[in-house]
């Protein structure tokens, strides 16, 4: 023990990746439970820039047992290229582990991922067009490729000749494409399989070890609640679950395992993709916002929507992960806005006043922010490291959002930096101490 999970509390991008940075150091091993390379965060370390879309971000630690766990969908070229990138820089990703039964993308997925949304025209998802949908759907309809058929080259060509047939119609645009061939697929996933052979474990049982044993395990969520196939803002949503529910079932351990779930939520909110957005703001304002916060998506390069923070969907956020704790990022961003508008509920088309986020897409689609008002900060906050060197109104902002979200706000994201961060109370310290 302790097993700490860490999810997105709104609608992705919310700078889980920090969070998992920091705590990842004093871990034993940090496991992602689901999501694929839709996901992305950059980390800075000695002024070298990494990017990563499928490794957990702890395997810059050398020594330490990063997992992809089975509720992983794994694009084998894109991890490929993540260790070719590590190898180039010398950086030993010995550490790696992979579960055996985590699905794989296949070149078909990535096609049906782009007909599907071709063919919803103005009702696209906007899907990140990796394959992640088509992949889960083939997981569900037990016509998947897992990590563990790579190692069977007569198994590989049978799961794959199944998996594809039933795709051939959806497929015609792309019916002369090189890689829907079956002879060339199984070649090309057979030569990764190669490749990825001495990382694939039962990964469920090193967890269960480094648990049983006192060890610390993070799992990294990736995406957000509001993104969650079950729980968000459906059908505008990934295809798993980034609930902290989801790190049990995707990395092989039991609830009791869990000790403590951190939300992630930026100070404002952003989203990327269609969907419902009550605070959004689609105007100068949020355009600067997106500016001053560098909103634009590691993964697909597209812009941010943003908009106020949204304490009705922060509260059904803690309330869906039973959250712990929050880590509040971002905040310098809000520097010299003013006043800055907060999202205690909504209207709904008819004048009904909604506490709670509303259980009916349509509602939602109808409702109206409405804001409380609270006084903004005009210093740059990004050299603050103690709560009390922050401005009062940003002490207050803090305040107002844990006591509407109904979690203590225990770190706070001043700045981009790894030291740029602020730990609120001796509570934080003690989780940090235990990782
Ligand atoms: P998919 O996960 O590629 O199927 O995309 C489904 C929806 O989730 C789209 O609105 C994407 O923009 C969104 N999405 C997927 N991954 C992320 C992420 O890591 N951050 C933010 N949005 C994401």
């Amino acid at each position: 023990m302790p097993g700490i999970v860490i999810v997105g509390a709104q609608w992705g991008d919310e700078g889980k990746g920090k969070l998992t940075d920091l705590l990842a150091e004093r871990a034993d091993v940090v496991v992602r439970f689901q999501g694929g390379n839709n996901a992305g965060h950059t980390i800075v370390r000695d002024g070298e820039e990494f990017k990563f879309h499928l490794i957990p971000s702890g395997i810059l630690y050398p020594g330490k047992t990063c997992v992809i766990g089975n509720g992983v969908v794994i694009d084998p070229g894109v991890l490929i290229e993540e260790l070719e990138g590590l190898r180039r820089r010398g950086i030993d990703a010995g550490g790696l582990r992979i579960s055996a039964n985590a699905h794989l993308i296949m070149p078909y997925h990535v096609m049906l991922d782009t007909a599907g949304e071709a063919r919803l025209g103005k009702l696209e998802i906007g899907t990140t067009k990796r394959g992640i949908g088509p992949c889960y759907a083939d997981k569900a309809a037990r016509l998947g490729i897992r990590v563990q058929d790579l190692l069977d080259a007569k198994i590989l060509r049978k799961k794959i000749m199944a998996a594809l047939e039933p795709k051939q119609k959806m497929l015609r645009p792309f019916a002369k494409h090189p890689r829907l061939d079956l002879h060339a697929m199984t070649e090309e996933y057979l030569r990764y399989g190669h490749r990825v052979e001495p990382f694939i474990a039962d990964t469920a049982h090193i967890l269960w070890d480094a648990l049983d044993t006192g060890g610390t395990v993070i799992f990294e969520g990736a995406q957000g609640t509001l993104l969650d196939l079950d729980h968000g803002t459906y059908p505008f949503v990934t295809s798993s679950n980034p609930v902290a529910g989801a790190a049990c079932v995707g990395a092989g351990v039991g609830p009791a395992d869990i000790d403590e779930v951190w939300g992630v939520a930026k100070a404002y909110t952003t989203r990327v993709g269609a969907g419902p957005f009550p605070t959004e703001l689609d105007d100068e304002l949020g355009a600067y916002i997106r500016e001053r916060g560098g909103e634009r998506g590691t993964t697909t390069g597209r812009e941010r929507r943003c908009g106020w923070l949204d304490l009705v969907a922060l509260r059904y956020a803690m309330r869906l992960n039973r959250l712990s704790a929050l880590a509040v990022t971002k905040l310098d961003v809000l520097a010299g806005i003013d006043p800055l508008n907060v999202a205690v509920r909504y209207r709904s088309s008819e004048g009904a006043l909604l506490d709670e986020f509303p259980y009916h897409q349509s509602v939602l689609h109808g409702a109206e922010a409405q804001y409380e008002e609270l006084p903004g900060f005009e210093a740059e906050i990004g050299d603050c490291r103690r709560v009390a060197d922050l401005p009062r109104e940003a002490r207050d902002y803090l305040d107002f959002v844990s006591e509407h979200a109904g979690v203590p706000v225990r770190l706070v994201g001043v700045g981009p930096g790894r030291e740029q961060v602020i730990w609120m109370g001796e509570d934080a310290r003690a989780t940090l101490r235990a990782a």
